[in-house]
């Protein structure tokens, strides 16, 4: 299993009308990765931005760019998300029929390839896939919205991908999204994420989005 520790904000949380300063903010706080929310009302039922404002993200950062694709047949737009500087493009298991072919897919446009899990899907549904993925993603919500609950049985979970991951492909990293705090995190952690996805605890803490990601961040170095 990987070390390295990733802190990847998510700007579904960030002030739009002021997006590239939100994104600077962070990335000077010392943010890893930018992660990005793609939410098209069928998958799941909010609507939030497509290609176009990933384009204006990736001119706004140096930073790899984690884009979570929360769509319906999220092959036909692969090329459209790599082509606007997506670096990590992660599709939602339960919206492809044809798993394999969209990882393949990923990694031909040069992207990473990670495969999200809604709570109710097991990661042991990833067995025959995993050695080409680069990273799991353990959904710690359902998707569709910032600001929910951790779901508690998410460790457990986790500890299941790790394991997984150490029998089949010791370099996937596993990543956690939804509900991540400085009380969570340390959880989420010992259970075996090294990629951690924030957005509320980050853009809503009440002293600025650079207080929230420090505050994340001294939350894992107490555990490693
Ligand atoms: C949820 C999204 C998350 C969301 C996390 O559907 O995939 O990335 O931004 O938000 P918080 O950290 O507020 O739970
Ligand atoms: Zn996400």
């Amino acid at each position: 299993m990987p070390d390295t520790c990733y802190l990847a904000p998510s700007i579904l949380s960030a002030d739009f009308s002021r997006l590239g300063e939100s994104i600077r903010q962070v990335e000077e706080a010392g943010a890893d990765w930018i992660h990005v929310d793609v939410m098209d009302g069928h998958f799941v039922p909010n609507i939030t931005l497509g290609p176009l404002i990933v384009r204006a993200v990736r001119q706004s950062t140096a930073l790899p760019l984690d884009v979570h694709l929360m769509i319906e047949n999220p092959e036909r737009y692969l090329v459209d998300f790599a082509e606007a500087g997506a670096d990590h493009l992660t599709v939602q298991w339960e919206a492809c029929t044809h798993i394999h072919r969209v990882i393949q897919e990923i990694h031909h446009l040069g992207c990473k390839a990670g495969v999200a899990v809604n709570p109710g899907t097991p990661t042991e549904f990833l067995r025959e896939i995993l050695p080409d993925l680069d990273l799991v993603l353990v959904m710690t919500v359902n998707p569709g919205f910032a600001g929910q609950e951790f779901i508690r049985q998410s460790p457990e979970k986790i500890a299941r991908a790790r394991i997984l991951v150490e029998e089949v492909n010791n370099a996937a990293i596993i990543e956690v999204d939804g509900g991540i705090t400085a009380k969570t995190l340390p959880i989420a952690f010992e259970a075996g994420a090294r990629a951690f996805v924030a957005g509320s605890s980050v853009y809503g803490h009440p002293q600025g989005a650079q207080a929230g990601l420090r505050v994340l961040r001294e939350s894992l170095h107490q555990h490693v």
